[in-house]
Formats: C-alpha cells, structure tokens, sequence
C-alpha cells in the first residue's frame, strides 16, 4: 500500500472535518486513489477541547515544529489560520523537503511568492486550493487548466457573508444592521466582522486571484478595498429600478495601464451571471479571448467543502510524493507593471440630495464636466424644496471620478453626496 503520513497544524473547523474525513473514508479514499493517508501528529493549541473526530489521545502536540520535523510526517496540512506562526512553520516544511496543502488565504496573500519560491527550490508542493472560494475548485483552473488562456479579467463574488448580508437587503429591504445581526446568528459573519463587511478578506483572495490569473505577484499593498458597510437599503432599491444588483466584488484585470486587483461593492446589471448569487455562495467569473467566460460557483466556506478541497490538494500532493520526482511549481511569477488605480476607468452611481430650484441640474453637470467626467444619465425625484438626484457617469479615471466627486459635494445646491458605488457594465 502507498501509505502518507499526514500532520495538521490545526484540527478546528477545517482541520476537524478533514481528520474526521480521513478516518471515516479512509478505505473510500485508497479503493479510489491507491493511496493509504494516515493522520500521524495534529498540532492544536489545547489537546484537552472536545473534538468532533476521534484520534488515539497521543497524536497531539502542542509543538507544532516537532510535527514538521517527525520522519514519520511526509505532509503537511496547514489549517490553522493567521500570519504566524502558520507562516514560518509552512515556510520550515518547505525548507525540510515536505509538501505543504494549505487553506490559509492570509498567509498566501501576504507571503504567497515567498512561499511558492522556498517550494519550488525545495523541489515539493506548495497547494492552497481552499484558500479561495473555500469548495469552489479555482487554484487549479487558474494555474494549471487555464495556464494557456491569455485571461482578460476575473470577478468573483469571494466573501460568503457579504453576499448574505447584500441578498438579505435585496430580497427583503433589511437594514444594513439587521442583515448583519442575521448572518451573525447564523454563524456566517465572526462577532467582529470588520474583516469582512470592510473587504479585507475579499482582497486578500483578489490579490491571490490575480496573481495567478496573470502570472505576476501582486502584494496586498496593491489591492486598495472597501466594504460593504456604508451600502443602504435605499440604493438597492434605486440600484435595481435603474437595472442594476449591488455585489461586492473582487476584480482582477490586465489592462493597457498594467494589472489591476481592486474589491469595492459595483452596481451589476441584472443580467450579469454574477447578479444571480445569492446568499452565502461564492463565484467566481473569468473572461478570456478563447474561453469567452466561465462561471464557477458554490460554497465558499464551510468545514466540509472546505475540507473537501484540503483533501483534492492532499491526494494530489501525495501522489507526488510517491512519483519520487523534483515537483515543479504549479504557477511561476514574472515582474509585470501594476496599474495605479487612479488610471483605471471606473464608472459611478451617484446619489444626491439637492436644493430643488432652477439651475441646479446645471451647476452639477459643470462640476462633473469641469472633472472631465460625462454624465450618462440622470433620474430626479423631487420632495418639496429637497430633490434626490440619481447620476450615472461614463467611464474616466477613477482619479477624476473622485475628483468630480468632491467638486460636486463642495457645492452651495448639494446638501448631501448620499451614496456613491461604482458600476461594472459593459457600456463605455
Ligand atoms: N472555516 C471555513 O469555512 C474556512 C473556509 C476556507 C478557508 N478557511 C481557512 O482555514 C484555516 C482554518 O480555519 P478554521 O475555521 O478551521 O479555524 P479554527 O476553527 O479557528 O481552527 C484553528 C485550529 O488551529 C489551532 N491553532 C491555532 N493557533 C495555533 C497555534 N499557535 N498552535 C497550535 N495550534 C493552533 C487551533 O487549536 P485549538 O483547537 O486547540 O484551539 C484550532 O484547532 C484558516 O486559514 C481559514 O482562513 C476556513
């Protein structure tokens, strides 16, 4: 029998589920793969916690760098979270020569081309498909399946709990607070959801996506993000009357002025494949010259899908171990330029709250021109000596559009700039 032996560092949600799915299906799994996976060493913070699995009590440790330096370990399953000590202890693996499955978007995001680079000296694996949209298989069509796609541009819905929170204001006009409230009770957002509702998560998997979509390494540092916090009910409903869904989006594009990697809500029109996610499921939609688009969709998070993909990079990973050879990297990274997103053409959504009199309309189209910013369209709805003003632009640079934004704001006539979210459509 081709036996492994595998140790965790981590046996909590992911950790957990994967041990108990290494137990419970171990014949499943040799009868499909030939491979005999044996959990060897768990490394946890406390052996005593009650666990959902059952391991013989001396499995655990609670010195992780003795794990990776047991012989009898020949892999390495990083499912414990955070920058460190995960990071150094992924980073020892490598160096000992043991491959390394993974599921940790912050290390790879922070530390992703450093890492990739200790495996690839090393001749071992680095695999981190759950990093990303959790179950959804994405790493390994990014850097393998579509490595010979010259992709234009990736979109993914990348945070489960937004996409819950946003669904809940579309669906039943929910307050921001309350839908918030709602994924908490259901365990989709943290106590502290700040991570999420403020994107820091989606950006960490949207500098991962593109840097595997264009083959460059893109730091956190280029991925400027907001959130979803300052969306209200009110420009969902105004958002769908003019064609529109709210998403927050991670956005990844080769564009004239470099790669660009972003997260910000958009406005999508209704029709856009991504418009119909709802709830807590992931997507992720890339388009390319040769493929046109692929949507990949499903559950992001979850200890189960998660563990499901911890476990594709386990047996792939272990096949590899058993073929003998030097293992090449999956993906390798060429220095390319980085837009700076000031260049990138945006569009926007503006609501304004203004003084109904003459002259007005006037006085915020010259602001927006004197920005070099074209208005698209206008909708007004007036309210005694109050009026709501709802503008969309025509692409120019993000810089200008901001510019254009605070010229409007500064003006006598505009009482308020209520909202202002980008929108992602194919119009110019
Ligand atoms: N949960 C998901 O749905 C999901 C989806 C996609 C990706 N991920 C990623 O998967 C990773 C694990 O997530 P999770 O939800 O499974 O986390 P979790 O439930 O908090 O589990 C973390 C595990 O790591 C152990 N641990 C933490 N710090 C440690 C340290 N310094 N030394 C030894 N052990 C330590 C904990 O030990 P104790 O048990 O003793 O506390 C626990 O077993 C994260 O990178 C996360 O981003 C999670």
């Amino acid at each position: 029998m081709n036996t492994i032996g595998i140790g965790l560092l981590g046996a909590g949600t992911v950790g957990g589920t994967l041990i108990h799915r290494l137990v419970t299906e171990h014949a499943a799994i040799a009868a499909k793969t030939g491979l005999d996976l044996q959990v060897r060493r768990v490394a946890v913070r406390d052996p005593a916690k009650p666990r959902s699995f059952e391991i013989p009590e001396g499995m655990f440790t609670t010195d992780p760098m003795s794990m990776i330096e047991d012989p009898d370990v020949d892999l390495v399953v990083e499912v414990m979270g955070g920058q460190e000590p995960a990071g150094d202890l992924v980073l020892r693996a490598l160096e000992t020569g043991k491959p390394v499955v993974t599921a940790n978007k912050e290390l790879i995001a922070a530390r992703g081309d450093e890492l990739i680079a200790a495996a690839e000296k090393s001749g071992v694996a680095l695999l981190f498909e759950a990093a990303v949209g959790g179950g959804i298989p994405i790493i390994r069509p990014l850097s393998e399946t579509l490595a010979g796609e010259r992709i234009t541009r990736v979109m993914g819905i990348v945070n489960g709990t937004t996409n819950y929170i946003l669904t809940r204001m579309a669906e039943e006009g929910t307050a921001y607070a309350d839908a918030l409230g709602q994924a908490q009770d259901l365990g989709y957002a943290e106590p502290d959801p700040t991570a999420d509702v403020e994107g820091a998560d989606a950006a960490a998997k949207a500098a991962i996506l593109a840097s595997l979509a264009f083959g460059t390494w893109v730091g956190l540092d280029h991925v400027p993000h907001s959130g979803i916090s300052q969306v209200t009910a009110t420009d969902i409903r105004y958002a769908r009357d003019l064609g529109y869904t709210i998403k927050l989006l991670g956005i990844a594009e080769d564009t004239p002025q470099g790669v660009s990697a972003r997260v910000h809500p958009v406005l999508l029109p209704h029709d856009h494949p991504l418009s119909s996610i709802r709830g807590a499921t992931n997507a992720i939609f890339i388009e390319g010259p040769a493929i046109d688009t692929l949507l990949f969709a499903g559950p992001g998070a979850g200890g189960d899908p998660t563990a499901t993909a911890v476990l594709g990079d386990v047996i792939d990973a272990a096949r590899e171990i058993l073929a003998g050879a030097q293992v090449a990297p999956r993906i390798r990274f060429a220095p390319s330029s980085l837009a700076d997103f000031g260049a990138i053409p945006t569009k926007w959504y503006v609501r304004l709250e203004v003084e109904d009199r003459p002259g007005v309309l006037a006085q915020i189209a010259a602001a927006f021109g004197e920005a070099s910013v074209s208005i698209k369209s206008v909708w007004q709805e007036g309210t005694d000596d109050e009026a709501t003003l709802l503008i969309v632009t025509h692409r120019a640079p993000e810089a200008d559009q901001e510019n254009a934004l605070r010229t409007v704001g500064n003006l006598d006539c505009v009482n308020a700039v209520a909202a202002a979210i980008r929108v992602e459509s194919e119009e110019a």
